[in-house]
């Protein structure tokens, strides 16, 4: 069986249909691209995943159980927004997400000087060591972003949900941040959603890119139908290339 098997989901708010039967099937340790059109449903179907939200009808079902409910070290997020606590240190925050409950504070002896040595590795890698000490307050945005993912990170979830997790990077620092998740998901094996408007971007990382889309439109009321996986390609070595997919779906390039 797979590792994440979501079968028929539907998603509705107020009697809008957002999602309409998403079926996909995704092996452990595979890595999955969302790409699609702003507003077509991708956050909302990794908040399913999440289990932030049940889907109208249809079942997700992660290592043969229902998504967990409570937050859970074995899935990370990093959205959009920054996701930082601001209360705490850089080195703090890459503690806090080895463990939703462990704070420095409580750590002691041998285990919080391990814990210190696994936040300053994780800090060197994402280039943030000579802050180690700031607040998020004083970084910049792409910094925080930075931070954000390296938290995410340190979980080493088997599940790692990522929402558009780069658009706030800067060329040179977006290509070091996809080396480093690249490197991390083959030591971890995770399994990673990844939603992104950069289609080369979505190609370069991930095995599969999944294409969300309305199959129906009604004209008079384009809000009408919801979004499903429209195309499901494979993007490893000798998959389809990126620019091929843009010219065949304009509307990806849109949002
Ligand atoms: N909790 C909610 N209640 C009502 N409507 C919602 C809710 N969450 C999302 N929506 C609506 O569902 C649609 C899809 O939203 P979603 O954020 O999933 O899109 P998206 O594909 O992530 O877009 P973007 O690319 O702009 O981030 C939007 O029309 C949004 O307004
Ligand atoms: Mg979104």
């Amino acid at each position: 069986m797979s590792f994440v098997t979501v079968s028929n989901v539907w998603q509705a708010y107020g009697g809008r249909s957002i999602l309409e039967r998403v079926s996909v099937s995704v092996e452990e340790g595979e890595f999955v691209s969302i790409v699609g059109a702003s507003g077509c449903g991708k956050s909302t179907f990794l908040r399913l995943l999440l289990a932030d939200e049940r889907p109208t009808r249809g079942e997700i079902r992660i290592d043969g159980g229902a998504p967990a409910q409570e937050p859970n070290p074995e899935r990370g997020v990093v959205f959009q927004r920054y996701s930082v606590f601001p209360h705490l240190t850089v080195r703090e925050n890459l503690i806090a997400g080895e463990g939703f409950a462990t704070v420095l504070g409580r750590l002691r002896g041998a285990r919080r000087r391990a814990a210190v040595e696994r936040a300053d590795a994780m800090l060197e890698r994402i280039g943030l060591n000579h802050v180690a000490d700031h607040y998020p307050a004083a970084l910049s945005g792409g910094m925080q972003q930075r931070l954000a993912i390296g938290q995410a990170m340190t979980a080493k979830p088997r599940v790692l949900l990522l929402d558009e997790p780069f658009g706030a990077l800067d060329p040179g620092t977006r290509v070091a941040m996809h080396e480093f998740l690249t490197e991390l998901q083959r030591e971890t094996r995770m399994t990673v959603f990844m939603v992104s408007h950069d289609l080369e971007e979505a190609f370069k990382l991930g095995d599969r890119v999944l294409v969300f889309d309305k199959p129906r439109r009604d004209p008079q009321d384009p809000g009408l139908f919801g979004a499903t996986i429209t195309y499901d390609f494979d993007a490893r070595d000798g998959g389809i290339p990126f620019q091929n997919t843009l010219e065949r779906y304009p509307t990806l390039a849109v949002g």
